[in-house]
């Protein structure tokens, strides 16, 4: 995919499928891999509130299971009426990976583009473990 309009097309249909019965607050997330594979993610919440997953963690798990690791771009979609950044939680989890991670976030009427770096300045690595960057099969 080299432009972004199947990426958000993949994101809007994830969008639909998220279970956001107690926010109200439905996020898809379209992230793309660096082979080009697209995988899917939406918020899953839980009666038990704090249990909740947001879209972009759902997708980078599905993603790492299914033997994906390096990622290029991710689209976050909401109906908000304005741009919706990743959590704290989220920018953490993709920075493992992908620190410099191309997002659009895309909302009712316009669109946000940034780079994860900008987003999370001063990430906690593995170096700070004094283990180095953590190996392709653990
Ligand atoms: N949420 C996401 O899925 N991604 C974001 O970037 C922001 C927040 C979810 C979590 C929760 O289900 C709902 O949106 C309201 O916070």
């Amino acid at each position: 995919m080299d432009d972004w309009e199947d990426l958000k097309a993949v994101a809007a249909g994830a969008q639909a499928r998220a279970h956001a019965p107690y926010s109200g607050f439905q996020v898809g997330a379209a992230l793309e891999c660096r082979d080009g594979t697209v995988v899917e993610g939406a918020n899953v919440e839980n009666a038990s509130y704090g249990l909740t997953i947001c879209a972009e963690r759902s997708a980078l798990a599905a993603a790492v299971t299914g033997g994906r690791r390096e990622f290029r771009r991710i689209v976050i979609h909401t109906s908000a009426t304005g741009p919706v950044a990743p959590c704290g939680a989220c920018r953490q989890m993709l920075c493992e990976f992908a620190p410099d991670l191309e997002i659009l976030s895309v909302y009712e009427g316009g669109e946000a583009h940034w780079v994860l770096s900008e987003l999370l300045p001063h990430p906690f690595r593995a170096a700070a473990l004094g283990r180095g960057a953590p190996s392709s099969e653990s």
